[in-house]
């Protein structure tokens, strides 16, 4: 179905930073005709360089894409010195806590602690250039100050997030051989103090974790936690003694910035590497296109600093634009469900971007809220992680943004480092459930394998067929990992290049409708899950066999995980009580938002001769459709029937 096209208020369009699609037009076109010109020119523009680059873009050797190269740079001077001079008394950071604790940090008291901290970690634990620092913290300022630390004295940083487990944690500083990881005793959640601190301790006791040697902890809610003497300390009682002053380490465009570990199809997740400078110059031109930020916006992204999302555009991207950026501890319905509203009314918020779930939830939960407050502050609206349905996108326009404010429908990826397929608020008609053009720069198409053109109203596979300069660079550690995960499906003029994972369609204007992804990555509640994780996990069962997870629709949660598990015992508990203990263990190895809402217990799984479960089967009988595909290529096709036979009884 089409839905209405919205055109952009022409209030907005006035000083917008992209005012409309004939501008839209002439970026794209430069960047088709002079593609280097066109990122050296922004290049220059928005980035304070310490050492200029000698070349734009070299890609002789793709997929290993390297960009300004000669180039020297600090991402933490280009997020907070350069604004000093004129703006050193702007709020950076307006921090507020699930108890109502606010704490508005200015740039220049930015400046203090993210040099104080730089100091600590230089002196104290010999952090330099280029170590690994594996950060597992809450909502609260003094991660973005651990961040700006790193990447102030060349430091890699690898965020956890608050909600993975112990393993999660585990997996990743060994992955990344970190020397330090920095937590804290833990923060407020639904009104209660909770604990982050066990979980770093429960990491390092299961062992393999050999390279760290300190674990530094901030102080959030005074809770009881345990310190292992000589290895961990405490952030408050140190950092007064270290001075505000701190030379920040020049960084080679190409040198790596951060790792961030994210699922994948197949087997572990990866740690996406993203190095400097490319990195953050598309997090600050994205917040000043995509976002059309101006200096007296207050701007809020409700993501957790653990995902991508918060650390290109809580951190790095507000910060290098010099915005104001909210950041909010706790969770939406704590006290009730109208805790956002209020805030976006007293914050005198003008951009707001969460993720459909969060509004699926609110509308459910809260429909009457918002009236309750003042939202006219707001200019902008934003979404991003999964598909927004057309209900849920009714009511956060109308509901939030009053009928006039764009939504801007943000498609990306950890991958991408940043936007790449996005309205502009001042230039794009908008469509509700629609992500509609590339953010100028970007040469995003909707391909068939073998790179010629899906047609229009067609699902094709969403490729971006040039190197950017916020795309991943590596797989840390594994570069044939990164070749085949990325570069192995699809071709264009015999040349692989960049497959998203996504499908996609386009349609007459060159409008791109996510259509989901077309591997075995799911998404819940706009979490990336993989289904060999979850599998994984839940063979941890001593009573499993074997399993295959695969997701179905939400109202929520845009999709929920359902788990076929073939049990290795005869005898065994009920049905209800096995299901318990596997998102028991789902939960500890994983972690919480990774448990399964089904288990369909089964005698076998529909395998291909070569032993590939063909999940699209599972899908449709988890959904209860008919199965139209040939399954004569099953290994035994009776599985089906056996299969169907189980959800039905189980249900
Ligand atoms: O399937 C797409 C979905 O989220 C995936 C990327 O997940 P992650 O790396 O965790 O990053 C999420 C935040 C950028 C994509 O492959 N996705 C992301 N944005 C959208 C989306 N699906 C539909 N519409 C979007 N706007």
């Amino acid at each position: 179905m089409q839905h209405k096209l919205y055109y952009p208020n022409p209030e907005l369009s006035k000083n917008a930073s992209v005012k409309s699609m004939d501008e839209y037009n002439e970026l794209q076109n430069f960047a088709k005709r002079d593609y280097e010109g066109f990122w050296d020119s922004f290049a220059k523009e928005k980035i304070t360089w310490k050492k200029p680059y000698t070349k734009v873009l070299d890609d002789s050797n793709m997929p290993f894409a390297r960009w300004f190269e000669g180039g020297e740079l600090n991402v933490s001077e280009q997020c907070i010195d350069r604004h000093l001079e004129k703006n050193g008394e702007k709020t950076a950071i307006l921090f507020e806590g699930e108890l109502g604790d606010i704490q508005k940090i200015t740039y220049n008291q930015l400046s203090v602690h993210v040099n104080k901290t730089a100091n600590l970690l230089r002196e104290r634990y010999g952090v330099t250039k280029g170590d690994r620092v594996v950060i597992y913290m809450p909502m609260i300022p003094e991660a973005a100050f651990m961040m700006l630390a790193c990447a102030r004295i060349g430091a890699i940083h690898s965020i956890v997030f608050g909600g993975f487990s112990s393993d999660a944690i585990r997996d990743r500083v060994i992955g990344a051989q970190a020397k330090l990881i920095i937590t804290a005793d833990g923060a407020y959640r639904k009104g209660k103090p909770y604990l982050l601190k066990p979980a770093v301790d429960e990491a390092i006791s299961k062992g393999g974790c050999e390279s760290v040697k300190n674990v530094l902890i901030v102080k959030r809610n005074n809770e009881e936690i345990n310190i292992v003497e000589g290895r961990d300390e405490i952030y408050n009682d140190l950092i007064d003694s270290y001075s505000d002053k701190c030379v920040a380490e020049s960084m080679a465009s190409e040198d790596p910035l951060f790792l961030l570990y994210t699922s994948g199809s197949t087997g572990q997740p990866k740690g996406v590497q993203h190095n400097q400078a490319g990195y953050i110059l598309w997090a600050q031109m994205t917040m000043e296109w995509v976002f059309d930020i101006k200096p007296d916006d207050i701007y809020w992204c409700t993501a957790d600093i653990g995902w991508i999302t918060g650390h290109t555009y809580i951190v790095y991207g507000p910060l290098a634009a010099g915005a104001t950026t909210v950041m909010y501890e706790g969770i939406p319905l704590y006290p009730d469900a109208g805790r956002w509203w209020k805030m976006i009314e007293e914050l005198k918020v003008t951009q707001f971007y969460t993720a459909p779930t969060a509004i699926r939830m609110l509308h459910k939960v809260g429909n009457d809220e918002p009236d309750k407050y003042d939202l006219s502050s707001l200019r902008i609206l934003g979404t991003v992680g999964e598909p927004i349905n057309p209900e849920a996108w009714d009511w956060y326009h109308n509901k939030i943004g009053g009928g006039t404010c764009p939504i801007v429908d943000t498609w990306w990826q950890t991958e991408t480092g940043g936007h790449m397929i996005s309205p502009l608020p001042g230039a794009t008609p908008i469509q509700a459930g629609c992500a509609t053009l590339p953010v100028p720069g970007i040469m995003a198409e909707v391909l068939e394998e073998d790179g010629t053109p899906t047609p229009v109203g067609e699902k094709g596979l969403l490729c971006i067929t040039k190197p950017w300069p916020a795309m991943i660079r590596n797989v840390w550690g594994d570069p044939e990992r990164f070749k085949k995960a990325y570069f192995g499906d699809c071709k264009k003029d015999g040349k692989p290049v960049y497959f998203s994972g996504d499908g996609a369609m386009i349609d007459e204007k060159g409008y791109i409708t996510i259509t989901g992804r077309t591997d075995d990555v799911m998404n819940v509640s706009g979490h990336r899950i993989g289904s060999a994780e979850v599998e994984a996990s839940i063979g941890n069962a001593e009573f499993v066999a074997e399993s295959a997870v695969v997701s179905e629709p939400h109202d929520i949660k845009g999709e929920s995980l359902c788990a076929f598990v073939i049990l290795n015992l005869t005898e065994h508990a009920g049905f209800e009580e096995m299901s318990k203990e596997i998102n028991n263990i789902i939960k500890n190895e994983v972690g919480a938002f990774a448990k399964c809402d089904r288990f369909v217990f089964v005698p076998g799984l529909p395998k291909t001769r070569s032993g590939k479960i063909m999940r699209r089967i599972l899908r449709l009988i988890a959904v209860g459709e008919e199965i139209t595909q040939d399954i004569s290529t099953l290994e035994d096709p009776s599985v089906v029937e056996a299969i169907i036979k189980a959800t039905q009884e189980q249900s």
